[in-house]
């Protein structure tokens, strides 16, 4: 199947400061496809190219295999977004700004616009100015929502909003999953990045560093063992373990760490009386520690 995303060598370069350099990705239908990178490190520039709010210096992207500044009318039908650094018109109602946003999508009605409102607790009837910073992001939410469009490209769709609120949203991202909608979404966030994504791209300094598959990624990863045991063991059949690290004894404390399937560790304690034992999993913190390591720019 075609991508429903793909961006080839994308480039969006700003005078002498960066933005994005050479950046090829592709996302399918139907996924979860997080993108993660420290302030500054080009998610917006990202996002507002895809979009056609910014105009690439070199490389394309496409959306749903059409081109994404050629094509763009016909792609925004298709697309609900939250651009992000988007200053929407303080003294319109949220209901009067998604009227306006339907009318530029040429679109007459306000789809589950009410529906969506009820859903996140927030009042279409206000001016804008008079909600709070989280109660101005769910409108903006119900802006990229309304029309049930079969892409969401969202940049970082939870700020401002509580944990209630972020579950929520996450909830109803499941729920359009379902339905085969495709998310791209932008994040500093890595625990919701975690918790929502399938797949997710690291950018850093303008560059992608990295794709992975979400479960993957926790398929590989290390897993730490604490044991402790009611008698004195001997150290030599854990050395044996496939891929064991960090292997240690002190004071009848057993700590290592295995890389992928804890199988074989735990086959192994089961020959033995445990009085205590932990595993523990890093975070996808952790994992990315790798990339995101060293300098911050
Ligand atoms: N309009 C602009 N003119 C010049 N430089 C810009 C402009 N917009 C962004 N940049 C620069 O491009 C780089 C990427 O910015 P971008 O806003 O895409 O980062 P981001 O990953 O979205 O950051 P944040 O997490 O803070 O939202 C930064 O170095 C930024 O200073
Ligand atoms: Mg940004």
């Amino acid at each position: 199947m075609a991508p429903v995303i793909r961006t080839e060598g994308l480039t969006k370069v700003y005078g002498e400061d960066r933005g994005i350099i050479d950046l090829s990705l592709e996302c399918g239908k139907g996924e979860i496809f997080g993108f993660l990178g420290p302030n500054g490190s080009g998610k917006t520039t990202t996002i507002r190219t895809l979009l056609d709010l910014l105009h690439p210096s070199s490389g394309r992207a496409e959306i749903f295999g059409l081109d994404s500044r050629s094509q763009s009318r016909a792609i925004r039908a298709r697309v609900g977004n939250l651009p992000g650094g988007f200053a929407y018109e303080k003294h319109l109602t949220g209901r009067e700004l998604i009227q306006l946003f339907a009318r530029l999508r040429g679109i007459s009605d306000l789809g589950r616009a009410e529906e969506l409102a009820q859903r996140f607790d927030v009042g279409l009837d206000q001016p804008l100015k008079q909600l709070s910073r989280g109660n101005v992001q769910k409108i903006a939410l119900i802006q990229a929502l309304f029309h049930s469009p079969e892409l969401l490209i969202l940049d970082e769709p939870t700020s401002g909003l509580d944990p209630l609120m972020q579950a929520e949203f996450i909830r109803l991202l499941e729920e359009e999953r379902g339905r085969g909608v495709t998310v791209f979404l932008s994040s500093h966030d890595l625990d919701e990045v975690e918790r929502i994504c399938d797949r997710v791209a690291i950018i850093r300094s303008a560059r992608l560093v990295a794709i992975e598959d979400v479960h993957d990624m926790h398929r590989r990863a290390m897993r730490h063992f604490v044991v402790r045991f009611d008698r004195p063991v001997e150290l030599e059949p854990f050395a044996a373990l496939p891929g064991v690290q960090q292997l240690e004894l002190v004071d009848g404390r057993l700590t290592f760490s295995v890389s992928g399937t804890a199988d074989a560790a735990v086959k192994l304690l089961a020959g033995y009386t445990l009085t205590d034992i932990e595993i523990t999993h890093p975070s996808l913190e952790e994992l990315f520690m790798t990339y995101y390591g060293g300098d911050h720019e």
